[in-house]
């Protein structure tokens, strides 16, 4: 069924630039946007079956947010890190959690609870890890089929520094959840399987080049973690007696095109190069970042060197499934890195292109094309343009219970001024309950209004 979309439209056309668009069209044929084009109300006539809505002054339509990093998991334990960094946290928090995951029943709860939660935050695709639990793992491919989740969905390997109860290594784990999501999902345009080794100290490196030889034979993209934690990093160059981090996963076949790497703060410039040169994808996490100490990455430099860069919320070293947070942090933790950085730097006004500040504007296009560009799925998805599907979001500034007041006195008069004006709103002061309403694949999936 057709459906008419009418007001003011929003969406990243680059990576650092949205394009607003006042008091537009957009028409969707099923799942597929067909038109985007200025509206004329003489000129306006839709078939009696099509549905159409319009947009309210402090409404304005936005793509789905793309997490391009996510436990599933891990969920119930947002919040819950205590004192930890990264390699304690796995031990203590994470480890136990995820085995919890044997049981298929915590899977059904978690997951169903989870998708929902994000859904309503405006997130329509997301790039999952599961557990190594063949069934859990499938549980929640069939919870997003359900509850209409895009997603890449990753059993997770691991065999090495973790509780015998979480060590499932083998590729053949691999192979039967591969075939089982493929039957599930044959096109694979909702669910798809990815190749997820947890990361390099969990693997042999004999299995992480099996990997890379399956998601190979099998046209897979991949997902792992890189380069988060200073400790980590050492352990890595010791365990492998390799020069960096990159190395190990680029000697064993794993970085490519479809890759995803998650975190990346600590990177040489080697390594940027390297990321570069096999145009794999950065997953920036800045909650998660912040929560377990790693640091903050480098995100500005990312972008000038053309890497592709998305935002993951990474649940639960990350405390928010919201994407929207994630932006937000990633915009207050660049400037605070502008501060560090201006000390030895010398930052000014006349200096401005060395700055490490992101723009609200680099900030949600990493949260909706960025991602779509890091899951090689930004000829589907991650914006408006035409022939895509419908992931999306309507905005409303003045929502019921809104954070945001608006007040008139400092509302600019011109639209396109005025529409930029609640975007900046949104991104620092808004959250879930500025979602009003959300599509995914042209269908309505949640409704507050
Ligand atoms: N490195 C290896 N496993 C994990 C994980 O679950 N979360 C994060 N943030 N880093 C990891
Ligand atoms: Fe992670």
């Amino acid at each position: 069924m057709g459906k008419y979309i009418i007001g003011n439209i929003v969406h990243a056309v680059q990576v650092n630039k949205l394009e607003i668009l006042t008091n537009h069209l957009i028409y969707v044929n099923g799942n597929i946007i067909e038109r985007c084009s200025p509206f004329s109300e003489a000129e306006f006539k839709p078939q009696s079956h099509e549905e159409v809505i319009y947009l309210t002054q402090t409404q304005f339509l936005f793509p789905g947010f793309v997490d391009t990093h996510i436990h599933a998991p891990q969920y119930p334990n947002t919040g819950i890190f205590g004192e930890s960094t990264l390699l304690d946290w796995l031990q203590k928090y994470t480890f136990p959690t995820e085995g919890r995951f044997k049981d298929i029943s915590n899977a059904k709860d978690v997951y169903s609870k989870l998708i929902k939660r994000q859904l309503n935050n405006g997130t329509t695709t997301s790039s999952y890890y599961g557990t190594i639990h063949v069934p859990a793992t499938i549980e929640l491919a069939k919870l997003c089929l359900e509850q209409n989740m895009r997603g890449r969905i990753g059993r997770v390997c691991m065999e090495k520094f973790c509780p015998e109860f979480l060590n499932d290594g083998s590729i053949e784990s691999d192979i039967q959840f591969i075939e089982e999501m493929e039957r599930l999902d044959p096109s694979g345009a909702m669910v798809k399987p990815i190749i997820t080794p947890r990361f390099a100290p969990s693997c042999e490196f004999s299995t992480l080049k099996g990997l890379g030889e399956l998601a190979e034979k099998k046209k897979l993209s991949i997902q792992t973690h890189v380069s988060e934690n200073l400790n980590e990093i050492k352990w890595v160059k010791e365990l492998f007696k390799t020069k960096s981090y990159c190395d190990v996963y680029d000697e064993a076949g794993l970085l490519k095109k479809d890759t995803i790497l998650a975190h990346a703060i600590h990177l040489t410039d080697d390594e940027l190069n390297l990321i570069k040169e096999r145009d794999c994808g950065v997953s920036h996490c800045p909650d998660s970042n912040a929560a377990l100490a790693s640091g903050i990455a480098p995100v500005k430099k990312y972008l000038r060197h053309k890497l592709k860069v998305g935002l993951g919320t990474d649940v639960s070293a990350g405390c928010t499934v919201s994407v929207l947070k994630n932006a937000r942090l990633a915009l207050l933790m660049s400037r605070l890195l502008t501060q560090r950085e201006s000390e030895s730097l010398e930052i000014d006004e006349l200096n401005k292109d060395k700055s490490s500040s992101l723009t609200v504007d680099e900030a949600l296009s990493m949260a909706t094309l960025g991602g779509a560009q890091v899951m090689s799925m930004d000829k589907e998805i991650g914006n408006f343009e035409i022939g895509k599907k419908l992931d999306a979001q309507i905005v409303d500034i003045a929502s019921d219970n809104s954070e945001i007041d608006i007040f008139d006195m400092s509302l600019p008069s011109n639209e396109i001024d005025r529409v930029r004006y609640y975007l900046n709103k949104w991104v620092y002061i808004g959250d879930d309950r500025n979602t009003v309403c959300v599509f995914v694949d042209g269908k309505k999936v949640v409704s507050k209004i």
